[in-house]
């Protein structure tokens, strides 16, 4: 058995089976990614133990722009007065009920923070983004940096620049 993280396939991976707890983000991978996919509003990347091709975890990735005035005053005094800033959005992450509590959660948050950091490398974005689906997901972000919005507190982000920092301390 293999981990691999790759783009999501719909005609390989099986999504039917996916079960994270969260009905949202389970009916997302089910019905609603394929078509993201297609119509290039998110990239899709899923984890499988392959050979299995069975989903047991994904994230989506897509750009994003960010009202400076949403920054607190402090930071967006350290930036350029655009009105509006270049971001990187991870607005999905979930890990199967089954495979919980074993790393897969982190392996995929670092998986696509690297991906956005080679990213930023062609399109420059200043932050990666996330909207956590609860308040469990709000501390899970936290714990590798994140911050909240003040007006949006599901909302977190993180410039680009803690990102290789984070990427450096696991080594990727
Ligand atoms: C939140 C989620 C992605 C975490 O994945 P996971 O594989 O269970 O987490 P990991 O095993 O990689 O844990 C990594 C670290 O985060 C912590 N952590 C995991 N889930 C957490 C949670 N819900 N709240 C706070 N911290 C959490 C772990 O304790 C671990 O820290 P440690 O190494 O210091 O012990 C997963 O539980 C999940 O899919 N939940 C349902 C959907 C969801 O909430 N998605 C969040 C984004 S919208």
């Amino acid at each position: 058995m293999v981990l691999t993280i790759e783009l999501l396939d719909s005609k390989r991976h099986n999504r039917s089976a996916f079960f994270s707890g969260n009905d949202n983000l389970d009916n997302y991978i089910r019905k609603f990614a394929s078509q993201d996919l297609k119509k290039k509003v998110a990239t899709v990347f899923v984890l499988i133990d392959s050979p299995s091709t069975d989903i047991i975890a994904y994230y989506t990735l897509s750009s994003y722009t960010l009202d400076i005035n949403d920054l607190n005053e402090t930071f967006a005094k350290s930036l350029p007065r655009y009105p509006l800033l270049p971001a990187i959005l991870l607005g999905r992450l979930a890990v199967d009920s089954s495979r919980q509590g074993q790393g897969l959660g982190e392996t995929m948050l670092i998986d696509a923070m690297k991906r956005a950091l080679r990213t930023t490398e062609q399109v420059a974005s200043v932050f990666v983004i996330v909207e956590a689906i609860d308040e469990k997901a709000v501390t899970f972000y936290q714990k590798y940096g994140f911050q909240q919005f003040k007006e949006y507190p599901f909302k977190l982000y993180l410039p680009v620049k803690e990102i290789e920092e984070l990427c450096q301390r696991f080594d990727v």
